[in-house]
Formats: C-alpha cells, sequence, structure tokens
C-alpha cells in the first residue's frame, strides 16, 4: 500500500520506537514517586521537556505534556481564558480550525462567550486587517492555526501574534501540523499545541507550550503533575519517544521539506502531463509542501478515497476527525466552494518515506481511476 495520509497520521520512527520499548522496560518508575526508581524515570521525563523546549525557544517549566494535539487545544485555550481579565468575554478564531478548536468554541459560546469565526479569502488566507477588526475591549483570546491540515495552508502567525500582543490580547496557535517541518518559536504565542503522531511518534501523546508570563490557572486546582495542568500519572515512555522523533525530525526537517516540495511538484507535473482536470486548494505561495489539498473535477472524494484504497493507495477526503460526517467538507466550504466542488475534496499528504517511485504509480492510478470514472459519467 501507498501510504499518503499522512497528515492524519505518521508511523511510528524506529528511534521513536527503540525509545518507547527501552523506556518502558526500564524506566517503568512513576515520575512523581519518591523513590530511586521513580527519580529515574523523572529524570527522563525531564530530559524530554527540555528537549520539546529547546526546540520551540521555550524553557522547561513552560512545557506541559498532554495526551495529544486535541487536548493541547482545549487546555491552551481554557488556560489562556483563565489568565485574562474576567470581564473579557469574546474569542476569535478561523472557521477552519481543528474539530478540537471548533467544538470547544462552540460549546464555551453555548455557556455565553462571543465568539467571532475568522473567515479566510479564497485561498484559506485569514488576513490581518480581518483580525484586526475583530478585535474588541472584550477579546481574551485569538486562536488561529499555523498550518491547516487539509490545505496546508501555513497563516504568518508571527505577525499574528504582534498584533494581539499590541492589543492585549492573548495569542494561542495549533501547530500540529507546522511542529518539526517548519520553524515554530515560542516567542510568537502565548501557548502552542502540538502531537507526537504527526512528527513519526507515537499516539496519544502531546504537548502545549504555556508562556509562563501569562498567569494561566490550572482548571482543577490541587493537580500535582505537569505543573497542575494535566492529572494524571504521565506516559514517561510515550513522552520520550516523542522527545526522540522530534529531535530527529526537526534536524533534518529543511531537507523533508524539499524532498517534500519536490514529490509534489512530481505530483502535480504529472497529473497535468496526464491531461487530469483537477485543482489544487490552498495558497499558492504559504504552503505545507507535504499537503496537497486537491478536487479532482467530476468525481466526489469519497468514491476516489475508495478507488484509490481499492488500488493500494491511501489518501483521505479531509480530516481525520471529519470522516465520516458525511458532508461537503467544511475547509472548502469555508473558503466559498459550492458543496459539489467541496464533496470533490481529497488530501494527499506526503511523508519522509514516500519515494518518486510511489508518486508515479500514484499518478498512474489516480489518472486510471479518473478515466474510468469519467467515461462511465458521459454514457
Ligand atoms: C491541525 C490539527 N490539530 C489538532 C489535531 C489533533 O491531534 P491529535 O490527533 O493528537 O489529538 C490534528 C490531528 O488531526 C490536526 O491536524
Amino acid at each position: 500500500m501507498i501510504y499518503l495520509d499522512n497528515a492524519a497520521t505518521t508511523p511510528i520512527s524506529d528511534i521513536a520506537l527503540e525509545t518507547y520499548v527501552h523506556v518502558a522496560k526500564h524506566y517503568f518508575g512513576n515520575p512523581n514517586s519518591h523513590h530511586d526508581i521513580g527519580s529515574e524515570a523523572k529524570q527522563l521525563l525531564d530530559a524530554s521537556r527540555r528537549t520539546i523546549a529547546t526546540i520551540l525557544g521555550a524553557e522547561q517549566d513552560e512545557i506541559v505534556f498532554t495526551s495529544g494535539g486535541s487536548e493541547s487545544n482545549q487546555l491552551a485555550i481554557k488556560a489562556l481564558l483563565s489568565a485574562s481579565d474576567e470581564s473579557k468575554d469574546h474569542i476569535i478564531a478561523t472557521d477552519t480550525e481543528h474539530s478540537s478548536i471548533r467544538n470547544f468554541i462552540n460549546k464555551i459560546e453555548r455557556q455565553g462567550y462571543k465568539v467571532s469565526r475568522l473567515r479566510g479569502d479564497e485561498h484559506g488566507m485569514t488576513s490581518f486587517s480581518e483580525l484586526e477588526k475583530l478585535i474588541t475591549p472584550d477579546t481574551a483570546v485569538v486562536s488561529i492555526q499555523h498550518a491547516n491540515s487539509e490545505t496546508g495552508v501555513i497563516h504568518d502567525v508571527e505577525k499574528m501574534g504582534k498584533v494581539c500582543r499590541q492589543r492585549g490580547v492573548l495569542f494561542h496557535s495549533d501547530c500540529v501540523q507546522t511542529f518539526c517541518k517548519v520553524g515554530v518559536n515560542a516567542k510568537w504565542f502565548d501557548a502552542l499545541s502540538v502531537s507526537s503522531h504527526k512528527i513519526y511518534g507515537p499516539k496519544g501523546v502531546g504537548a502545549v507550550y504555556l508562556n509562563k508570563k501569562v498567569d494561566a490557572k490550572p482548571d482543577v486546582p490541587g493537580t500535582s503533575q505537569e505543573f497542575g495542568f494535566k492529572a494524571g500519572t504521565q506516559d514517561v515512555p510515550g513522552i520520550a519517544a516523542f522527545a526522540a522523533a522530534a529531535k530527529q525530525l526537526n534536524t533534518d526537517k529543511e531537507r523533508q521539506f524539499l524532498e517534500a516540495e519536490e514529490l509534489r511538484s512530481l505530483m502535480i507535473k504529472g497529473l497535468q502531463q496526464n491531461e487530469i482536470d483537477f485543482t489544487l486548494e490552498g495558497s499558492p505561495k504559504n504552503y505545507l509542501p507535504n499537503i496537497l489539498g486537491m478536487r479532482f473535477h467530476g468525481m466526489e472524494g469519497q468514491f476516489l478515497m475508495l478507488e484509490c484504497s481499492q488500488a493500494g493507495v491511501a489518501i483521505s477526503t479531509g480530516s481525520a476527525c471529519q470522516v465520516g460526517e458525511d458532508k461537503p467538507n467544511r475547509t472548502l466550504k469555508a473558503m466559498g466552494r459550492t458543496d459539489e466542488e467541496a464533496r470533490e475534496f481529497v488530501r494527499l499528504s506526503l511523508g519522509k518515506n514516500n519515494t518518486k517511485e510511489e508518486i508515479d504509480l500514484t499518478i498512474q492510478k489516480i489518472s486510471a481511476i479518473l478515466k474510468r470514472h469519467l467515461q462511465k459519467v458521459k454514457f
């Protein structure tokens, strides 16, 4: 099977798997226990925290380990709300955030918060002027994804963070798709979220950066682990494996970026040479090269995904958290596409294990599927 769904999850790397097994076997102590076996696990936990902090340009005590990107997003926004003035009851987020943010914001809206949803342009890019217009003296938190998981569009979160800071608003960003793929710097944010399984680490592990200058309060007072922000014994093997995966990918990120760019161009050129009628969605300038959000004209994404699966190519119809909803793709709708266009959406997401041969084969298979399908539709 050719795996082109790396934005949904990545296969665990050898180094992460070896680290996991080694730590689970030899450092099984509870890091919160005060005997030597616990202290050894705690040392590893601290070393992993240092690794993630160093990659982000943060300090060790600004990193909170979580169960993944979704929990990180919700924890981060809750923490920032707890730090902002009680009279402030307004939140701003893009209308293309990951479901973990969207659902959380919908929930707190029902509880009385005012929510503004930032619309992007036709490429899914969020504009500064729009953000600036929406900020009011009541705005507590702005949350804007670094990159969209379906189109790969990259937002200029550094500039957006400056706008928020100037206006006294706390800024969070979902950096799940960009961490260790492009530069992510904690200095741009008050909080940011990352996840292990998108970077060849184990599933069920993630982290939040919480700027310590922000007076965030734990959700459940009395919690002792993770500076009070996340209850429960830490998954030390998972966290150590996450740190190992992050260190490896971060060191290699420039090369990986160029390789993804090369495979992306191959895919686009190959489909064009085969006279396939498609649209590449997202920004032509600011994008993650490993994510290709596409519409193949005249074929529903769901059918193409199933046909590709039968032909041995794993692609998706968008964020794994939206799959099964049987609705036109939400991100494409937010970008102004019709229902029909949004239903055509598929995402091909590349990873470090993909090869040129796999891309050539994928082009051949998709071209054959589309030609067959469009002929059937004609008759
Ligand atoms: C942008 C983005 N944010 C958050 C998440 C959720 O991460 P996790 O699966 O670790 O909860 C994902 C995963 O699909 C994502 O792509």
